[in-house]
């Protein structure tokens, strides 16, 4: 194939899904990097001999993370950085902050090393601020570096829509704003059914309880299985990945560097925006009640708090 994607942390539940989700719809060539080299190896040939049964050519590697695996990296068009340690149950996403920003430093170094001219979709957590890390390590433009969440936040809410109306999830769209964590911020005015608003569908008391479930998704996973989501976070990292390479100018809420938008500087928070062969192509601004704006910008400074820590 002509397309490379690497995913570092591969062998982990997340990164497999995503390798997964790309070698099926035969996207790309699919290097996968992982510590754990033996893994990675065997789960790359894994996905390998899955693919004459699903039809695709995609060849996928698998590597340690030491120098041979990241040459074999060279020249990837996107990178997607699932490493990072996983939440346990009663763990936040921001006790994994020092942790996982470690992990963030040596991984950007290679990335940048071995693929200057790539774009990186960070979906480590606490998501916000390790995409803030990688952006400020790695030097990239904040076109380049573009954090996998509100995707998985909005798909996460159309399920819960799908299910309290009974329709079918195609005819739902719904947005999700703000950081990835506790004080995201689901938008009902801006969730549609077949282009109605929900607002106009269900009580407030119901869109209430969508909110509330939305936001402690992530949460509900962890507490059912006993370590983080895959399958959804998967999905939502290969539907970003799949826009960038097929260049298909596609809207979705992702974490992105605000540099004024939505009177928030400085600070990587999710918002809409067009995804396209050059990473964001656009940041969609839409209007915000009081509330939203103030809810926003609530969630913007919890990001803010965790930034700090690790001074990026
Ligand atoms: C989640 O929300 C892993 O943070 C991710 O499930």
């Amino acid at each position: 194939m002509n397309r490379k994607v690497t995913v570092v942390g591969g062998a982990g539940n997340v990164g497999a899904t995503v390798a997964r989700a790309l070698a099926d719809k035969e996207l790309a060539d699919v290097v996968i990097i992982d510590i754990a080299e033996q893994k990675a190896a065997g789960v790359a040939l894994d996905l390998l001999e899955a693919c004459p049964i699903e039809g695709s050519d995609s060849r996928v590697v698998g590597y340690g993370a030491n120098d041979e695996g990241w040459r074999a990296t060279a020249g990837s068009d996107v990178v997607v950085i699932t490493s990072g340690v996983p939440r346990k149950p009663g763990m936040s996403r921001d006790d994994l902050l020092g942790i996982n920003y470690k992990i963030m430093q040596s991984v950007t170094e290679q990335i940048v090393k071995y693929s200057p001219n790539t774009i990186i979709v960070p979906v480590a957590n606490p998501l916000d601020a390790m995409c803030q890390a990688v952006y400020r390590l790695s030097r990239f433009s904040r076109e380049r570096v573009i954090g996998m969440a509100g995707v998985l936040d909005s798909a996460r809410m159309r399920t819960f829509i799908a299910m309290e109306l009974n329709v079918s999830v195609e005819n739902i769209h719904a947005f999700v704003l703000g950081g990835h964590g506790d004080t995201m911020v689901p938008l009902p005015r801006y969730s549609t059914v077949a282009g109605i608003p929900i607002t106009e569908l269900l009580s407030p008391e119901r869109i209430d309880a969508i909110s509330k479930r939305t936001a402690r998704g992530g949460l509900e996973i962890t507490e059912l299985v006993g370590t983080s989501a895959w399958y959804a976070p998967g999905s939502a990292t290969a539907e970003m990945v799949e826009a960038i390479l097929k260049d298909k100018k596609k809207i979705l809420p992702c974490s992105v560097f605000l540099q004024g938008e939505y009177g928030i500087n400085d600070l990587f928070v999710g918002v809409p925006v067009k995804l396209g062969a050059r990473g964001i192509e656009e940041i969609i601004q839409i209007k915000l009640t009081a509330e939203e704006d103030a809810a926003l910008k609530k969630s913007a400074g919890a990001v803010k708090e965790l930034t700090d820590v690790i001074k990026v």
